[in-house]
């Protein structure tokens, strides 16, 4: 065996304490190539290859370590590794940084839609809704927020928020599916259960576990504690263009471990509450979202029953609209009745006038439509909603037990 494949070859104790070079040469090692070898098959000038194994390269350039990565199959924890290795190694030199980034650059204009090579892209983002009508006004801003800006010097971050049933969830995975070649390097999904019964929230360290495997990090290397998730992630990102959604969170803290510290990846979180917190401490935009306007709710009756059956009953149709006030999770409910029983839009409207009607009367069995999931009479806290869905707002749906006895909505 060649001295310099022996060199380093099986040693990986501590890794995270090696210099790039240590680690360009164990890695190398363990792939059984000699230096020639290695520059034959990365691309990378073998007199470049020793002098980065031999820490002689203050400035390594992104693309060759890429290059490096890719022919000697790094795992992403191991590029990540390597990546820090690296920029610790030339964090003394910020010209020498500004040039790194440049070199970046010089990978195309293509920066905007093409993939960090080798990465394999996580796309967990749920499927959208079928017929998303109206919030035209909301993607543009979304597109405007979190679109890619050059002078960008932190992650843009922006909090949806409004009441139950108005439309966050579906706003955001529709932009974000929309918005899906800005972030070629993936998107990320969870949803944190800020909202549900107590004990089900999902914890931060929990979330990053999964997103961790979804970045790659075989899970026996994934760090017990919190911070040490979080750092691991932050370092995955620090170059990826990736967009992460934290629906349903509950409060600040369960969203801040979770943001990275990338310029290139964006974040959209959605709330029922204003997360005031987040936005002061974190420069997060605030998006509050509200009622749709009645010319809207009927483009979503129309889109999810026909527009020759909304027509055809018109004055049904705007009964509905009106007793649904604007919430789409009640046109939502509506129209499933509707459509699942064959039924009139009057004898829908009807049900929804009759006296102490609850909302999940309308329940067409799907737990994921259950209007007790949603009230339709609390406001969110905080002031975070243009709009408010007042109590006694004619005409008011009663959300029923399960919700009158749950916890407050806006906390
Ligand atoms: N823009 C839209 N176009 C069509 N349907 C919509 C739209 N927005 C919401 N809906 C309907 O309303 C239902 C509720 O929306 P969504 O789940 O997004 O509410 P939410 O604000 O996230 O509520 P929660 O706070 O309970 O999570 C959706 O399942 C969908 O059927
Ligand atoms: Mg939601």
């Amino acid at each position: 065996m060649p001295a310099d494949m022996r060199d380093g070859a099986g040693d990986f104790s501590a890794p995270q304490s090696r210099s790039s070079g240590a680690l360009i040469r164990a890695w190398r090692g363990r792939a059984l190539l000699t230096q020639e070898e290695l520059a034959t098959k990365s691309g990378v000038n073998v007199r470049t290859i020793r002098r980065l194994e031999n820490d002689a390269v203050h400035r390594p350039r992104s693309r060759s370590l890429r290059l490096l990565a890719e022919a000697l199959q790094l795992d992403p924890y191991e590029q990540a590794l390597l990546a820090a290795a690296a920029t610790s190694a030339g964090s003394a030199d910020k010209a020498a940084h500004a040039k790194d980034a440049g070199d970046d650059a010089e990978t195309g204009d293509g920066r905007q839609a093409k993939a960090t090579a080798g990465w394999r892209a996580p796309r967990q983002l749920p499927r959208g809704v079928l017929r998303f009508v109206a919030r035209a006004g909301e993607l543009a801003e979304l597109d405007a927020l979190l679109g890619p800006r050059a002078d960008e010097a932190g992650t843009r971050i922006c909090v949806v928020s409004g009441m139950a049933g108005i439309g966050k969830t579906c706003l955001a995975l529709h932009w974000g599916h929309r918005a899906r070649a800005w972030f070629p390097d993936g998107q990320l999904y969870v949803n944190l259960k800020g909202f549900g019964p107590a004990g089900d929230a999902v914890d931060p360290r929990d979330a990053l576990a999964t997103f961790l495997e979804a970045l790659g990090v075989p899970p026996r290397r994934i760090p017990e504690d919190l911070p040490a998730r979080a750092a691991l992630y932050r370092t995955i990102l620090a170059d990826k263009r990736v967009l992460i959604v934290l629906d349903n969170a509950g409060q600040a803290d369960q969203v801040t471990p979770l943001l990275p510290a990338a310029p290139s990846c964006a974040v959209l979180v959605t709330s029922r509450n204003a997360l005031t917190g987040l936005i002061a401490t974190e420069a997060a935009a605030a998006l509050p979202l509200g009622l749709l306007r009645p010319g809207q709710a009927r483009e979503l009756l129309a889109a999810r029953l026909g527009a020759a059956r909304v027509a055809a009953e018109r004055e049904a149709a705007d009964a509905i609209v009106a007793r649904c006030a604007g919430l789409p999770l009640a046109l939502g409910i509506a129209a499933a009745h509707a459509a699942a029983h064959a039924t009139t839009l009057a004898a829908v409207a009807a049900r929804l006038a009759g006296r102490g009607r609850r909302l999940d009367t309308l329940d067409a069995g799907d737990p994921a439509a259950d209007a007790r999931t949603a009230s339709a009479t609390p406001a969110i806290g905080q002031g975070g909603t243009r709009t408010r869905y007042a109590p006694n707002s004619p005409p008011s749906l009663d959300p029923g037990p399960a919700v009158r006895a749950g916890p407050p909505l806006g906390r």
